[in-house]
């Protein structure tokens, strides 16, 4: 099921193999997986185009509008596909067949979702739909995307079988799409996670490290929740995550996050450690006192026994997160 590399391909993909971290590509077990990517230019999406061109793994990546993955030095399958318009669904999916297909596309931001939830409800919950008729119609596994947000945030960390309660529409979005999910007449996953952080070549977003290092080393002062909990996950090991699950066929619904519990607050003190910054502009602060269109949980987080045991999922701490994304925003293409 391996695509045709060209010349060029074949240097990039040695280059790769010279690292220690990735296995040569003929010594990988081959299940016929051709696996397909929604909302390649997100963060995750990102990551994990790059993550299964290292493994050698065929992919299409789709995205809406154009392909923003220009930085890497291979080729690669790209369509465009808006996931909220069920024809292009149908026809990339027919036209692909992948026998994976990974939805990381969704509207993300919290608060966007409370002000515009007809838009939330179409690209969460109605695009879902799209892809589970199409995964359903092609017997293709569909590994989906979700969020801690699920929860009330009163009783975290959380295990997969704790009880949803969300506190916002976009959680709310994300477990009316879980549910549809779980009804599919094709094998399938869900991917819990928490408040990913990562930095891409051509990032669509910033993250707390980078927006404390930012704040903290022009000496601006910074207000920081220290009431919220969360389990951050860094966006390679989220990557990596998707990738077992694909390779491993493992069905049912996972926590992929993080393992640390920490508040804004404590992110922020471990980021100005690392970059070894004045903590003194630094204030704690509770959630209460910021004005946000969308309530947030308190205290979510999740619990990652069974991603580990079934999976072989190792997160890495908070702090070689940080150090990770240091490396890469030295050398980009790190
Ligand atoms: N980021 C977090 O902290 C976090 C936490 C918990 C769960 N999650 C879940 O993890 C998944 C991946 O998140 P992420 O951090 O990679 O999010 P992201 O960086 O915001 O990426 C989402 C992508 O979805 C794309 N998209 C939006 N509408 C689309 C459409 N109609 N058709 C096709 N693509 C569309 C966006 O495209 P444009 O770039 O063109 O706008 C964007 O690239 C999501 O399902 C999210 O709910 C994320």
């Amino acid at each position: 099921m391996f695509r045709k590399y060209s010349g060029e391909d074949k240097k990039y993909l040695f280059f790769l193999c010279l690292h220690p971290q990735i296995r040569p590509l003929n010594s990988y077990p081959i299940n016929e997986m051709k696996i397909l990517i929604t909302g390649s230019n997100g963060l995750l999406g990102q990551k994990l185009v790059k993550l299964l061109l290292e493994q050698g793994i065929e992919l299409v990546a789709t995205a809406r509008g154009v392909n923003r993955i220009s930085y890497l030095p291979i080729d690669f399958e790209y369509c465009e596909m808006d996931i909220t318009n069920k024809e292009e669904v149908n026809g990339v999916i027919s036209k692909y067949k992948p026998g994976v297909v990974i939805h990381t596309a969704a509207m993300t931001y919290v608060d966007q979702c409370e002000e515009d939830q007809e838009g939330c409800r179409l690209l969460n919950v109605v695009a879902v739909k799209h892809l589970v008729q199409a995964c359903e119609q092609h017997q293709i596994f569909l590994i989906h995307l979700s969020t801690d947000f699920i929860f009330d945030g009163e009783s975290g960390p959380y295990s997969e079988e704790d009880k949803p309660n969300p506190v916002n529409f976009y959680g709310r979005s994300k477990l009316d799409a879980e549910e549809l999910v779980k009804t599919a007449k094709c094998d399938w996953a869900i991917l819990r996670t928490v408040l990913v952080y990562g930095v891409t070549p051509s990032m669509g977003r910033s993250n707390i490290v980078l927006w404390i290092k930012e704040n903290l080393k022009n000496g601006k002062p910074v207000d920081i929740v220290d009431d919220q909990w969360r389990t951050p996950t860094l966006a390679e090991d989220l990557a990596m995550g998707c990738y077992l699950t694909a390779e491993k066929r493992a069905t049912g619904i996972f926590n992929i996050s993080g393992e640390e519990m920490l508040t804004p607050y404590g992110m922020a003190m471990k980021t100005a450690a690392y970059f070894d910054l004045d903590t003194t502009v630094i204030a704690k602060v509770d959630a209460s006192t910021l004005s946000q269109p969308a309530k947030r949980p308190p205290k979510t987080g999740l619990i990652l026994h069974k991603a580990r045991k079934i999976l072989g999922y190792q997160p890495r701490t908070f702090e070689e997160g940080i150090k990770i994304l240091d490396e890469q925003v030295r050398n980009p293409m790190s």
